[in-house]
């Protein structure tokens, strides 16, 4: 059994991407120097090094990582170590153009970045396979070796390729999913527009077409592509665990639907032995924390709850987006700790020296350009200090309070063209009940829609328009059980084949929320309904109503005006133990907040009226005791009260009472009993 771990790690993981080969060895000393200062406790190595450590064909040359692995040994840094199978040499395109990949458009991309990669390619998996190997049997029982970090963030930025030996291998993928042409032409539904196929070599990737293309098709070669993905990842790691067992394998995910949105990572999960993430603030004048702090917790859930670690986030602005604010003082450390806080076992950078050359010279690094006297460097060093003052937390795990249905597979399908509304967005609904929930100091736990939900007593739906069969049982039972359940319309629509479920909208949430809806009428840009309530107060919704009819429900909130005025707009089903909410318009933050009120006091939820909004409390617990993280993003001093007394790690004070925390600082009590 590979250990769930890295190897050799006593302390939270500390540190980032190491590239020592864009520098001369002598700034190797220099670095490791640094390293020591700052507490960096490991480093991933050689993600990108394949051009270098096989310069020609079955030529190898390992004399520059060997020193690099043994200072680091030296100096007792641990190593992640990469397989650098995400940029192939260019000998290789050179002799195999073919492992280039193809866009939908036909264009075959160019050898000179990165990622360029046909995950069909024969002659790509033979020598992925080939270097894999020789790394494992030359450093796999290397004692600075703390785990394996495979390729580079699978499905960015390439995330499928449509050339024709991934047309072969689709025909067998679907050979092997549905067994006949028959039954692809059943679930794709090709009686519409004359698509049927008499055999599946008739069939290829949804390439460019003059209009819309069949939606199952697309809907199944997202899955073609992830699970190809996922094939070349099961080779390197079982490589890995053949030739240095007991090292875990990871390769970083980037959960966060902003970042990379072609992959299932609730597949994924399963296949790593630990799982790590790369996170970055997508500054588009949003509150970041909070979708830092959401894609944390989705993180956390992809690993089952165990501890996971993030493998890469900034110390300040990337450099890829449009614009790139730097971040504020202390907020690094808000962010790394707010990882932590909600489970990651460390906290990495992306990277550790910034580049002079290339694409992310301007991408910030633990030691920037401007050396050791810059307000980064000085913060890294003083980040490494807290996290070693947090040794103890290891292992334990972060306490959630209610769940939200995740599932990457409907975020394909409801992103497929002609929807009744281009403005509903799946995302934008997951994100703003997310916040409505963090507001109100709700820790979230995300599920997949067929898991056991019996251990939550709120579970929110934002938008789930592809639920199979299951799923809708599996809510119904969870609601006749006693559970509280909140969905947000469009969803529940169609099956695992982008097939809408028979009978009335929808389908499979049917009976759990008592009530149909005969149909939808999306509003027009710009325009607003005003939906009232039992008390006389007043809600706004946009992009979306519906002509909603209860069978078992109650109308709580009422369409005030619009197409649908005078019809029900938010609904409450009571179900055996339990109750079901359903809300038919897209309401803001003040309307969800209301709704989840009225559900959480349903839940019997007592969410924390005592904190202001942005001060972020946060659970870890375990063996060893209880952890209460307290990050504060306000400009003001706040004070959390505590339910005891405790010790306070980063400044070794004791609280009791209540907990002081400075504005934009961060506090981790460990609470005594
Ligand atoms: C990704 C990659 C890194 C680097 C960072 C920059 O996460 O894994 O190699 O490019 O982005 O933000
Ligand atoms: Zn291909």
């Amino acid at each position: 059994m590979p250990d769930t771990t890295p190897r050799g790690l006593t302390r939270l993981a500390f540190g980032g991407d190491y590239n020592p080969e864009q520098w001369p060895e002598s700034v190797w000393q220099e670095d490791v120097r640094l390293m020591r200062e700052a507490g960096v406790t490991m480093v991933s190595v050689g993600i990108f090094s394949w051009a270098l450590l096989e310069p020609a064909p079955g030529e190898y040359d390992f004399g520059w990582l060997d020193r690099v692995i043994d200072l680091l040994h030296e100096a007792g840094i641990r190593v992640d170590l990469g397989t650098p199978t995400v940029v192939p040499p260019v000998w290789f395109y050179r002799a195999h153009p073919e492992a280039l990949p193809v866009t939908a458009d036909g264009v075959r991309l160019e050898f000179g970045s990165r990622g360029a990669i046909c995950h069909s390619n024969p002659h790509y998996r033979a020598a992925a396979a080939n270097i894999t190997t020789r790394l494992a049997e030359r450093y796999g029982d290397h004692p600075a070796l703390a785990m394996w970090h495979v390729h580079n963030e699978y499905g960015v930025p390439v995330s499928a390729c449509y050339c024709e030996n991934c047309a072969a291998h689709f025909r067998r993928w679907l050979h092997d999913t549905y067994g006949s042409v028959d039954a692809v032409n059943e679930a794709w539904g090709t009686a519409f527009w004359g698509q049927r196929y008499a055999a599946l070599d008739q069939i290829n990737p949804p390439r460019a077409t003059p209009t819309v293309g069949n939606p199952a098709q697309a809907l199944d070669y997202r899955r073609f592509a992830d699970a190809t993905m996922r094939e070349n990842f099961r080779a390197e790691r079982d490589i890995l665990h053949r030739l240095s067992p007991g090292v875990p394998v990871t390769t970083n995910f980037m959960t966060a639907l902003s970042q990379c949105d072609s992959v299932d990572y609730w597949a994924w999960g399963r296949e790593v032995d630990l799982v790590t993430n790369d996170h970055y603030l997508i500054t588009d004048g949003r509150r970041t924390h909070v979708n830092l702090a959401m894609a944390a917790d989705l993180t956390r859930s992809v690993a089952g709850g165990a501890p996971w670690l993030l493998l890469e986030h900034s110390t300040s602005g990337v450099n890829w987006q449009p614009r790139n604010p730097a971040k504020a003082p202390g907020q690094m450390a808000r962010n790394s700790l707010g990882h932590v806080a909600r489970g990651s076992e460390g906290a990495m950078f992306f990277q550790w020296r910034q580049s002079r050359r290339g694409a992310e010279k301007f991408h910030s690094s633990m030691l920037p350009h401007g050396g050791t006297d810059t307000r980064v460097w000085r913060e890294v060093v003083e980040l490494g200090a807290g996290l070693d003052a947090l040794t103890e937390i290891r292992g334990t795990r972060t306490r959630a309070d209610v769940a939200m249905l995740w599932d990457w597979q409907s975020w394909w399908a409801q992103n497929l063209d002609w929807r009744p509304s281009e403005d509903h967005d799946a995302r934008e609904r997951a994100d703003a009940f997310y916040e409505a929930l963090y507001d109100r100091h709700l820790t979230v736990d995300f599920a997949h829609p067929e898991a056991d939900l019996s251990r939550y007593p709120l579970v929110v739906v934002p938008a789930l328009y592809l639920m199979t069969e299951a799923a809708g049982n599996n809510l119904k039972a969870y609601v006749e059980q006693g559970g509280t359940l909140v969905v947000s319309y469009f969803s529940g629509i169609v099956d695992e084949h982008d097939a809408v479920h028979e009978g009335a909208y929808p389908g499979v949430l049917r009976d759990a929320l008592g009530l149909t809806v005969e149909e939808f009428s999306p509003l027009l840009q710009g325009e607003r309904v005003r939906v009232s309530g039992p008390d006389g107060s007043e809600l706004s919704g946009d992009v979306w109503t519906e002509f909603l009819v209860p069978r078992g429900a109650e109308t709580v909130w009422t369409y005030a005006d619009g197409p649908t005025a005078g019809r029900p707009a938010i609904t409450r089903h009571r179900l055996g133990e339990g109750t079901a909410w359903y809300v038919s318009t897209r309401l803001g933050h003040e309307g969800l907040d209301a709704l989840l009120g009225w559900a959480a006091e349903d839940a019997r939820i007592a969410p924390r009226a005592d904190l202001p909004r942005d001060v972020e409390v946060v659970h870890r617990t375990g063996e060893q005791g209880s952890y209460l993280f307290a990050i504060n993003h306000t400009a003001a001093d706040a004070k959390v009260p505590l339910e005891t007394s405790g010790t306070e790690l980063l400044t070794g004070e004791r609280a009791a009472g209540r907990l002081v925390v400075p504005a934009g600082a961060v506090r981790v009590v460990r609470l005594d009993g």
